[in-house]
């Protein structure tokens, strides 16, 4: 198993050593080479995607990313942003399919600022398509026109690409409890029309599967009242981004939430749901648990290893079973630790 490393900024070197003990505890055939993603690749080779790292990454079976971005990047031109590394590579790989699952560990309930009747259970997957839309869409800018500055973007979708991340969300929903829930906005934008026809199109190669749809403002407001009516939540670059941020409260912390991002051969790269925290960084603090969850993603998607994906998560449940906790997800009466010595937890439990 090839893993490329690419540790990023801010608190991701930290998180990612934690993720990468765990890989080695795990007596698997692991090769790991590190590289630069990011503001560290900015500094070191003024490009947050370097050729070296392109190298690496494309010739690996699997990327595990810690987090990219911090304030000293955030003036710079855009193609020299950290965020730009980011988008490169998944758009180099073919990562269109962003897997976001937000469980609730019973331990938790009280951590997440919902009520613990209205969380406890939760089981949510967003699939996420992560290489189009409004993030990728031509023609884009900032611009002069008639005398006054305007700025744009173009919220484009393809019917295959619809597609390929619609049969993504329904293939989970087989594996899970048969629900699809498709989000859009086709009351006003056309290109998420689009998205509703072909998502019933789909919708026919799987007859066990029950689809329904939902118009993002509604999708936000329901996944705060009621989040445990979905099942498989699918919808575009743009509304994933938010929907993902808001799901990952209901379980308490965004340091809990890994990702997946795969392409159509079940390449991928596994990363925290998380930013590059700076505010905490280099101090030892971070949640390395999100980050540990991925590589425990790796391991069942990329690698089919399902058994060695879950020791890492019944590992992760006993840690939180035994009391551990980051700041994050610290409440009286728990033991409050750092990132070295939750990994350490993690390797005990294991
Ligand atoms: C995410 C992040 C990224 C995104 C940023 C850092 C470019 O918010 O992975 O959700 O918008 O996709
Ligand atoms: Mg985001």
């Amino acid at each position: 198993m090839k893993i490329c490393v690419l540790p990023g900024d801010g608190i991701g070197p930290e998180i990612t050593a934690e993720a990468v003990r765990v890989l080695k505890a795990l007596d698997l055939k692991v090769e790991l080479e590190e590289a630069l993603l990011g503001g560290c690749a900015i500094d070191a080779a003024k490009d947050p995607f370097p050729e070296a790292t392109q190298k690496l990454a494309t010739a690996a079976d699997a990327v595990l990313l810690g987090a990219v971005g911090g304030p000293q990047w955030d003036s710079n031109p855009r193609e020299l942003r950290p965020e730009r590394g980011l988008l490169r590579i998944r758009k180099e790989l073919g990562l269109f399919a962003n897997l976001r699952p937000a469980i609730l560990y019973p331990e938790l309930a009280n951590a997440s600022t919902l009520k613990p009747e209205v969380v406890a259970g939760l089981d949510i997957l967003i699939v996420r398509e992560l290489t189009g839309d409004i993030y990728f869409g031509q023609p884009r800018g900032i611009e002069v026109r008639n005398g006054e500055r305007v700025g744009f973007n173009t919220m484009i979708y393809s019917e295959s690409e619809i597609r390929r991340i619609l049969h993504v969300a329904f293939a989970a929903a087989m594996k899970r409890d048969r629900k699809v829930c498709s989000v859009d906005k086709m009351n006003v934008l056309e290109c998420t029309q689009l998205w509703r026809d072909v998502a019933i199109e789909v919708s026919k190669e799987y007859p066990e599967v029950e689809l329904s749809h939902m118009l993002v403002d509604n999708a936000a407001m329901q996944l705060v009242k009621a989040p445990k009516q979905f099942d498989v939540m699918v919808t575009g670059n743009m509304f994933g981004d938010i929907l993902s941020d808001e799901a990952s409260m209901l379980t308490g912390s965004i340091g809990m939430l890994p990702s997946a991002s795969l392409d159509e051969n079940n390449k991928g790269l596994y990363e925290p749901s998380h930013g590059s925290a700076p505010d905490i960084a280099g101090k030892g603090l971070a949640n390395p648990l999100a980050t540990i969850l991925s590589a425990a993603m790796m391991l069942r998607y990329t690698f089919a290893d399902e058994a060695a994906a879950c020791r890492i998560e019944g590992a992760v449940k006993k840690v939180l079973a035994r009391g551990f906790r980051t700041g994050d997800i610290y409440e009286p009466g728990t033991k409050r630790v750092g990132t070295r010595e939750m990994g350490d937890a993690v390797l005990a439990a294991l």
